[in-house]
């Protein structure tokens, strides 16, 4: 059978900043989405990660479908209104547009989609990520689809060996998608070359080159593109399939424990380590750190097995008080140097204003 996955994330509003959804707004998105389970969609699940909250659907509609974007933008706009209602903080974040146009792309929310022949088992991982943007994947993707240090499948398993296909947007281009495909291993320096900028360069999917099949979909959305200003972090989901010809699961998982720092933490500004955290987390220490949750299913005829959450797990524990020792490490330098992020990051925001006005009051001397 044909299945497609839809996952879209938005902020809609979180208590208390942006800590995280309250569970009016988390039981208007399941209100909202109830009526259309069976008849528009198979299934769906709901989960937040910081102060977003992603909707994932299965269904047989494919990508891009109009019907079942309209679902989860109405049903973001309805948990909105409730969000208003409650005076949360940043109510709507982002849907930076008021009206639905056939397409939930441009208008705020992050959405990851894929679809494919369902295998005879179909894993697969979700992976939601806050206070932080799309280039946060980057790192773990390069090194579990093509470096064989982390992925021992492109040694062990025949079906892995020719590598994978990478879509990497340049998320600088404003006037459409501006995509390049680069194969693994042949021209794994120009990858590289590309990933090593987070911010202006992004995966979007990525592709198994002995199938053909998409192994992986990540939300691109840079918020400011779409706004001309500051209004928040983009916080990527990100959809990739498991095993099989695909990496295991836990050679996706394991370049987390990297614990890499990552664009985003307080207000969107700074860099800081990206922690693996359990699925419905909050996110504290200066607004952050950047937090990553991943959730694995099954998929069987559009059904959606129960959840398995892949960072709840003795082992993360401890990567994550490595995490809070990078950030704490990190933030004992404030806003010098490597700590914020660097001014293309930061002209979206108010500090445009200040360095304006001081760069009136300097004067040339001979
Ligand atoms: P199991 O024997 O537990 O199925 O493990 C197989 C495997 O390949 C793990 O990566
Ligand atoms: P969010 O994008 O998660 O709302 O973060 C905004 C922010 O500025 C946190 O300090
Ligand atoms: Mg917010
Ligand atoms: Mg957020
Ligand atoms: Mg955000």
């Amino acid at each position: 059978m044909r299945v497609t996955l839809t996952a879209i994330k938005a902020d809609i509003g979180s208590i208390g900043g942006h800590i995280r959804p309250s569970v009016s707004l988390l039981k208007e998105v399941e209100r909202s989405l109830q009526p259309h389970l069976g008849s528009d969609f198979i299934d769906f699940r709901l989960s937040y990660t910081g102060d977003d909250i992603a909707i994932l659907m299965t269904h047989t509609h494919g990508t891009d479908n109009p019907l079942i974007h309209q679902i989860a933008w109405d049903a973001f706009k309805a948990a909105a209104d409730v969000a208003k209602k409650e005076g949360l903080y940043g109510a709507g974040q982002d849907l930076l547009k008021d009206a639905f146009s056939g397409n939930i792309r441009g208008l705020g929310p992050g959405i990851a989609e894929m679809e494919f022949e369902e295998r005879k088992s179909e894993p697969f991982l979700l992976f939601a990520a806050d206070k932080t943007d799309p280039g946060a994947y980057n790192l773990p993707l390069y090194l579990a689809f093509c470096d064989p240090m982390y992925c021992s499948g492109l040694l062990l398993s025949p079906n892995m060996f020719k590598g994978f296909k990478f879509e990497i947007m340049d998320v600088s281009y404003t006037e459409g998608d501006k995509v390049i495909a680069l194969v693994a291993p042949e021209e794994l320096y120009d990858i590289a070359a590309l990933l090593r900028d987070p911010e202006r360069y992004v995966v979007k999917a990525v592709y198994s080159r002995t199938t053909g099949e998409i192994a992986a979909v990540a939300s691109t959305t840079r918020l400011h593109n779409i706004a001309g200003k500051y209004v928040g972090k983009d916080d990527p989901i990100l959809l990739v399939r498991v095993q099989g010809s695909f990496p295991a699961t836990g050679e996706i998982l394991e370049p987390y424990a990297l614990v890499p720092y990552v664009g985003g933490f307080m207000r969107g500004s700074h860099q800081g380590p990206l922690m693996s955290v359990k699925r419905n987390s909050s996110v504290s220490f200066f607004d952050g750190p950047p937090i990553v949750s991943c959730t694995a299913y099954c998929v069987k005829e559009g059904k959606l097995s129960e959840e398995a959450d892949a960072f709840d797990h003795p082992f993360w524990d401890y990567v994550r008080e490595i995490a809070s020792k990078k950030a704490i490490e990190l933030r004992r330098q404030g806003f010098y140097g490597n700590a914020m992020l660097p001014y293309g990051e930061l002209e979206y925001g108010g500090i445009v204003e200040r360095l304006q006005a001081l760069e009136g009051k300097f004067e040339i001397r001979h």
